[in-house]
């Protein structure tokens, strides 16, 4: 029914922080802004910076768990280790460019070095899957440019 909430799976995509060197606080953020906008979020994942691990966890998360959304945060950077949006496009059924062209050209106003996110967002089968960048400043700041829409594209998709 339309009237259900929306169900959303947040990971963060963190070496250290999937090592418990570090205090995730993007995962939390990214939660709190879902869950406020009315998302039943049901799953909360920290992962390495690991290519084949998060194309794993988008499949299963799209095809079995069929999640309406899922916002990674993170490894979205010019590091060797920054492969989010590979692992991203590479799961993609179809492209949604726009809301990462949103996410970049609206945080640019917070800094110039927004233009380095190299974030996407792809459709695979009934899920969008949208990048964020790993601080949770990026993180809250990306939520605010893109949950409006991103709910009212959700309405279409499913
Ligand atoms: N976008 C917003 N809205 N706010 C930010 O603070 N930080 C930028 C950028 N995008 C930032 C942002 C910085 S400093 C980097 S290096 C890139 O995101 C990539 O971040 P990531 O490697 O953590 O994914």
């Amino acid at each position: 029914a339309k009237d259900r909430p929306f169900t959303a799976a947040v990971i963060t995509m963190s070496d250290k922080g999937s090592k418990g060197e570090r205090k995730d606080e993007s995962g939390p953020a990214m939660k709190e802004g879902l869950t406020a906008a009315g998302f039943d979020v049901v799953e909360e994942l920290i992962l390495p910076d690991e290519k084949a691990l998060l194309k794993k966890e988008l499949i299963r998360l799209c095809d079995q768990r069929q999640v309406s959304l899922i916002l990674t945060s993170g490894g979205t950077g010019f590091s060797e280790r920054d492969t989010t949006p590979e692992a991203t496009m590479e799961v993609m059924t179809r492209n949604a460019p726009g809301i990462a062209e949103a996410i970049r050209a609206e945080s640019m106003k917070y800094t110039k070095r927004a233009m380095l996110s190299r974030g996407a967002s792809v459709i695979r089968g009934q899920t969008l899957i949208v990048n964020l960048p790993g601080s949770p400043k990026a993180v809250r700041e990306s939520m605010e440019i893109i949950l409006e829409s991103v709910q009212h594209g959700l309405g279409i998709l499913r």
